[in-house]
């Protein structure tokens, strides 16, 4: 488990753990750097699975992950990592994870779940289902009739996503190719306004990993987070403030529950909307 993680990929293992008997180890980050801590000191042979973020939603740290992964199987370990925020912002190869989640409506496509496991260690797992149910990997994850709406608009998703520019062959690397677009176009935008925040007196930054995504996470002395998402509301800005449910995260930096103001760039933001966020910041300090 990691602190930097959403907690979605903590609670659910903090009470399987309870449920068995099992020990949890916390993976902490250091504030200073948003990088996660040396994992190897809380390896041992008795370790089953690491819990790991491919890319902080609070604070877009994206961890080694192949290192990570490396380390967890020499371990003799599992590695399950939540990719919800990573997906809609980079090309992922997921070969290094044992368990790879995503959820598309995060790049455009319905409210589902995705799971990418080998079939090999998903039949090893019984889950609770009805007995009429089939009992064949994959299906014997899944409730009932598939959801077949979902199925066809994450399919559609993909397909958008792919047509983004990409260029390629098959499908797969149009995807790939569009992603790395994406990233390149995110990083760029998301690097002026990191600048051009960090130059307005009275913004603390939080974020600052090597490696992240476009994803800002910050305070502005003497307002109240949701005060300053009120205001930026007024300018036609939609940034929210919380923890985004990164409720270890937020408390691991000193914000506690109530958290930051967090801006996230996606394929649809331009110049206009960055100026537009750093210009109504700007008002606020006058
Ligand atoms: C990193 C991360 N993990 C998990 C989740 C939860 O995903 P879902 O809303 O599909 O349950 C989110 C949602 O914001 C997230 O950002």
């Amino acid at each position: 488990m990691t602190r930097l993680d959403h907690d979605a990929n903590i609670r659910p293992w903090v009470q399987a753990a309870e449920a068995v008997g099992a020990t949890v180890r916390w993976l902490g980050f250091d504030p200073a750097t948003s990088e996660l801590d040396d994992l190897a000191p809380l390896l041992t042979e008795r370790t089953r699975l690491v819990a790991v973020t491919g890319a902080s939603n609070l604070l877009g740290t994206r961890p080694e992950l192949p290192a990570l992964a490396s380390l967890v199987h020499d371990a003799g370990a599992l590695v399950y990592v939540d990719g919800v925020h990573l997906t809609p912002h980079a090309p992922v190869d997921a070969g290094f994870a044992d368990f790879y989640v995503c959820s598309p409506y995060k790049f455009f496509g319905p409210h589902c779940g995705v799971l990418s496991a080998s079939p090999a260690l998903l039949d090893g797992l019984r889950p609770d289902k009805l007995l009429p149910a089939t009992d064949v990997v994959p299906e014997r994850f899944e409730f009932g009739t598939l959801p077949y709406e979902l199925l066809a608009g994450t399919t559609a998703a993909v397909d958008f996503l792919a047509g983004l520019g990409g260029a390629g062959e098959g499908r797969r690397e149009r995807l790939l190719s569009s992603l790395a677009l994406l990233e390149t176009y995110e990083d760029d935008l998301g690097a002026e306004l990191e600048t051009r925040l960090a130059a307005i007196d009275g913004i603390t930054l939080h974020g600052h990993a090597q490696r992240r995504t476009s994803t800002l996470l910050f305070s502005v002395a003497g307002w109240e987070p949701r005060a300053v998402a009120a205001k930026l509301a007024e300018s036609g800005v939609n940034a929210p403030a919380g923890s985004f449910y990164a409720l270890e995260a937020s408390r691991h930096l000193g914000l506690g529950d109530t958290g930051a103001i967090r801006v996230g760039l996606a394929p649809y933001t331009n110049q206009s909307d960055v100026d537009r966020l750093v210009e109504s910041i700007e008002t606020l300090e006058d």
